[in-house]
Formats: C-alpha cells, structure tokens, sequence
C-alpha cells in the first residue's frame, strides 16, 4: 500500500518516534501506524484530528484524557523509568530503549481496528475489536512490516493477555506505565460519576 503518513507526520502525533535511535525501526513504527490509521475504523480510516479527540480509554466514566496523550504518557514514562534504572542499577539492569519506545508507541495501535464510530460520531468498540483486542490486531500489523519480536513481545505481553507470559525487562517497564495511566483514568472516572 502507499504510505499516506511519513515518519515526519506520525511524528507530530507521537513526538518521542524520534527518539528512537536506530532509523529503520523508526520508519518501520511510523509504517505500521499508517496502515491502522488509514484501514482502521471498520475500513473509513481515521484522520489526525479524529484520533485526537479519541478519549483515553473507553472503559472509564467521563475523563478528559485523550489516547493520544496517553500513549505520549506512558512512551514519557518508559524513557524516564529507563534514565532511572540506569542511573541507580547501571548495566545490571540492561534495558533496549529503541526497543521500549518502539514497543510503546505500537502497544495501542491495534486499538485503530479495535474502535469505530457510532452513528452520533462517538467512538465504541466495533465488531472488529469484539472478535479482537488490540494486543492481537496489533502484533498482527507489526509483523505485516518487519517489527522486530522483541518489540511485539511488548504489544503483545503489555496487558493482562501476558499475565501468564514472562514479560521481559521493557515489557514490565511499559506494562506499569500504562497501568500508572489506566489506574488514575479509572479513578477520575469514578469520581466524576
Ligand atoms: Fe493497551
């Protein structure tokens, strides 16, 4: 398929895509992130200012946290944790941060396919996402182009489908950031009721 997104665009979504290292799994992320946002949605595709406006999570009450922020959250997160963990254990603890950054930007982007739009224009989960959550959809569209395992270890592994999987280092890094994130949505939401 031609590539309508460049790495250059799907970075002013994800910003921290360019501080992975190692520019052909940069591009290879940017590639997989064209394809969900230009087949996901039951086919229509979404468009930069839709997946804006997308909320963090659709199983909290009402929040006003965007997806987009959290995966730029959490990639935060990843990079932060990891300068910690090298600060404090040095080599001891070795961490791939190309690896985590690829992994975090990609965890979620099953969730493309997993939503779609209701006929007021909200976002619910769709068939797609009923017959398959986003770790599945998302490893699926990683392998199509060329995603290292390491990385789809971490979509695959990030939420409680990898609960009976031993996670490895930048999998348990990512799946606590984004439990940080999911954990306070949640919260909010309940207050909010
Ligand atoms: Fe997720």
């Amino acid at each position: 398929m031609t590539q309508k997104y460049a790495t250059s665009d799907i970075a002013t979504l994800f910003p921290n895509l360019m501080d992975i290292k190692d520019a052909a799994l940069r591009d290879k992320v940017a590639v997989v992130w064209n394809e969900a946002l230009t087949t996901g949605c039951g086919g229509k595709g979404w468009t930069f200012d839709e997946i804006r406006a997308i909320p963090f999570t659709l199983l909290a009450g009402k929040i006003d946290l965007r997806f987009v922020e959290h995966l730029n959250s959490c990639c935060k997160q990843c990079i932060a944790i990891t300068k910690v963990l090298g600060e404090v254990f040095g080599s001891r603890v070795p961490v791939n941060l190309d690896y985590l950054i690829a992994g975090s930007l990609l965890a979620d982007v099953g969730k493309m396919l997993e939503f779609d739009k209701s006929a007021t224009g909200g976002v619910i989960k769709g068939h797609y996402g009923d017959m398959l959550r986003h770790p599945f959809s998302g490893v699926a569209l990683c392998y199509k182009h060329g995603i290292p395992p390491e990385v789809m270890h971490i979509v695959a592994t990030h939420s409680h489908e990898g609960d009976k999987v031993e996670r490895t280092i930048e999998s348990w890094i990512f799946h606590h950031a984004d439990f940080i994130d999911f954990d306070i949505a949640k919260l909010l939401g309940k207050k909010s009721q």
